[in-house]
This record gives structure tokens, C-alpha cells and sequence, in this order.
């Protein structure tokens, strides 16, 4: 995937121009069909199995988890997660919010996830803000799209994708760093 983009930031294109926050005001209504604003988001997500201080748990798994998988995971296990967002790899980097939600394995070689989890921003204007991003997380692939199927404070209405890269990944642990860089529009 083509990225002319300074790889560490953080920044929400065109959306200085247009942006009023606004998520205490209350919408009016009907919702201009023209009011739409384009963001474009990266961030990276630290999802930690390992303890201490892991932000990602198990809460259930296949009693029988004796299944082979090339992943090491198994199929229906269901990991929550309150995940640390930061604007470059390092998790000392600059904290920009939470990833909160929950992942399945979805499929029976481990290789499938079912992603279901809303980025917080806590960071500036922004701060309160929140995106869904619900879908199907191949994690063997290199780029995965994932969609935004909603949003709220200035990410109102939002709809849009997300490609998500596993940028590190500890096979002894299974902490991953990911990357995930958002096209979204919203009102
Ligand atoms: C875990 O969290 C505690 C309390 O916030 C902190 O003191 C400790 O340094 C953390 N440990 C690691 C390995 O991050
Ligand atoms: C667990 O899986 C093995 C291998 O597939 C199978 O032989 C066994 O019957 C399963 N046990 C239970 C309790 O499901
Ligand atoms: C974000 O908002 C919360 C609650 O309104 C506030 O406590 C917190 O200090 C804010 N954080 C930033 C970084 O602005």
C-alpha cells in the first residue's frame, strides 16, 4: 500500500479546516446531505496478552482447546480488550486513547478474527471522540480492511474503513503492535 504520508503522525486531513467540536451540541435536524468531512486517522494499537499489566484477556476459550492452529490461537476463544493507543510504535510514544472492545476467533484454523472494538480518542479537541470498527480481522495477511460503522462526537454518522498491519508481533508472548491507518467520512 502506497503511504506518502510521514509514517509516526497523527493528523486528521482537511479536518483542521472544517472542524467545530461539537459533541455536546445537539444535532439539527434534517442532517444536511452535504455536510460530510473526510478524516484520515493512524494511530497504533499495543494489545498485551502477557503479564503483568496485560490489556487484553481472555474471558473464554473452547473447553477442548487441544485444536491445532498455525496461529496459536484457538478457535472461540474471546479476548477483551483495553488497549493503549499511541501516536507512533513505542507504547511510550504519545497517548492518544483507548481501543476497547472484544476479538474472536471466528475461524476454525485460528487464522480469522471477529474485531469488535471502539477507538477512544482522549487527546485535544478530540478528546470524548469515538469510532467503531467492526469486521473480519485476517491476521495472517499482511493489510487488513476493516470497516467504521459509526461514530461519536466529531466522528458523527462516520462510516469508512480501516487498514490495519500488524507491525510487531512477540510469538512468545503474543503481543502484537498493530497499525491502523482510518479513511473516514462524518458529519
Ligand atoms: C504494571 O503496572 C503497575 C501499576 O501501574 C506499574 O507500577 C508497573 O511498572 C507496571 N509493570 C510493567 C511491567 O509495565
Ligand atoms: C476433544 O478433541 C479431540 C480431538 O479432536 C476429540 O477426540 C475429543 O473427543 C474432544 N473432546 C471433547 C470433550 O470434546
Ligand atoms: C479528556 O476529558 C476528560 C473528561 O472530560 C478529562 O478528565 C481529561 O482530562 C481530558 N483529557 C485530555 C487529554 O484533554
Amino acid at each position: 500500500m502506497a503511504n506518502p504520508l510521514p509514517p509516526f503522525t497523527f493528523f486528521f486531513l482537511l479536518f483542521l479546516l472544517l472542524a467545530t467540536p461539537s459533541s455536546t451540541s445537539s444535532p439539527t435536524f434534517p442532517i444536511p446531505i452535504n455536510s460530510d468531512r473526510q478524516s484520515h486517522l493512524q494511530f497504533y494499537i499495543h494489545d498485551k496478552i502477557s503479564n503483568p499489566n496485560a490489556t487484553a484477556i481472555k474471558v473464554a476459550a473452547d473447553p477442548n482447546g487441544s485444536r491445532a492452529s498455525a496461529t496459536g490461537l484457538h478457535f472461540g476463544s474471546i479476548y477483551v480488550i483495553d488497549d493503549p493507543l499511541t501516536e507512533g510504535p513505542d507504547p511510550n510514544s504519545k497517548p492518544l486513547g483507548r481501543a476497547r472492545g472484544l476479538y474472536s476467533v471466528s475461524s476454525s484454523d485460528g487464522s480469522d478474527l471477529y474485531f469488535t472494538v471502539n477507538v477512544i480518542f482522549m487527546y485535544g479537541i478530540y478528546n470524548g471522540s469515538s469510532v467503531a470498527i467492526v469486521g473480519r480481522d485476517p491476521i495472517i495477511e499482511k493489510v487488513r480492511e476493516l470497516p467504521v460503522v459509526g461514530g461519536t462526537g466529531i466522528f458523527r454518522l462516520a462510516r469508512g474503513f480501516a487498514f490495519m498491519k500488524t507491525h510487531a508481533f512477540d510469538t512468545t508472548t503474543g503481543d502484537a503492535v498493530l497499525f491502523v491507518e482510518a479513511y473516514i467520512l462524518h458529519h
